[in-house]
């Protein structure tokens, strides 16, 4: 079992309390299907992905990141026990959506740079730290259910 310090855990809850899902789900998401132009296949059903101006504008996009985000939260309220809260999500990732479970850490990177650039100077190395601890834990547990 993955084991929190009370500063981790502190770190973690802070930067959850002041983001704002609005802005950062959407610019996260986005990025992600920009940077790394094959995770559209997934969104097929979402409208149009043509280029980076209609990714980033499309609102079927911004709804997801929005809801992405939200799917991490869940994972704030229930840091002792990630893997177990992530199971549903894990299956169906892997056996409705076929996500290949590589995506999962880029989409998390995309978030981390946004998450960094809107905190800026904020975002020290050990904050970094904490927050790399965490989304690679959530990032295993996403992926638990592979095989
Ligand atoms: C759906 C979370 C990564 C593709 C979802 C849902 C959540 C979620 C909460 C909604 C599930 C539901 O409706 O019950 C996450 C989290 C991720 C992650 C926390 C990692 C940080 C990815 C990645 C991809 C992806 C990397 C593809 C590149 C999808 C798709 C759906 C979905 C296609 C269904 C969308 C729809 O048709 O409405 N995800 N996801 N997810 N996710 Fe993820």
């Amino acid at each position: 079992m993955v084991e929190w310090t009370e500063q981790e855990r502190t770190i973690i809850t802070s930067i959850f309390s002041s983001l704002d899902y609005e802005d950062i789900g959407p610019k996260a998401l986005s990025r992600c299907l920009i940077v790394y132009p094959w995770t559209q296949r997934y969104f097929g059903a979402f409208g149009n992905l043509y280029n980076a101006e209609a990714i980033k504008t499309n609102p079927n996009i911004a709804a997801h990141g929005v809801k992405v985000l939200h799917g991490l939260d869940r994972a704030v309220k229930n840091m002792d026990n990630i893997k177990a809260t992530y199971a549903e999500l894990s299956v169906l990732h892997s056996e409705k959506l076929h996500v290949d479970p590589d995506n999962f850490k880029l989409l998390s990177d995309c978030l981390t740079i946004v998450i960094a650039a809107k905190m800026g100077s904020g975002f020290t190395p050990e904050i970094q730290a904490t927050w790399q601890k965490f989304l690679a834990v959530v990032v295993s547990a996403l992926g638990r259910q592979y095989h």
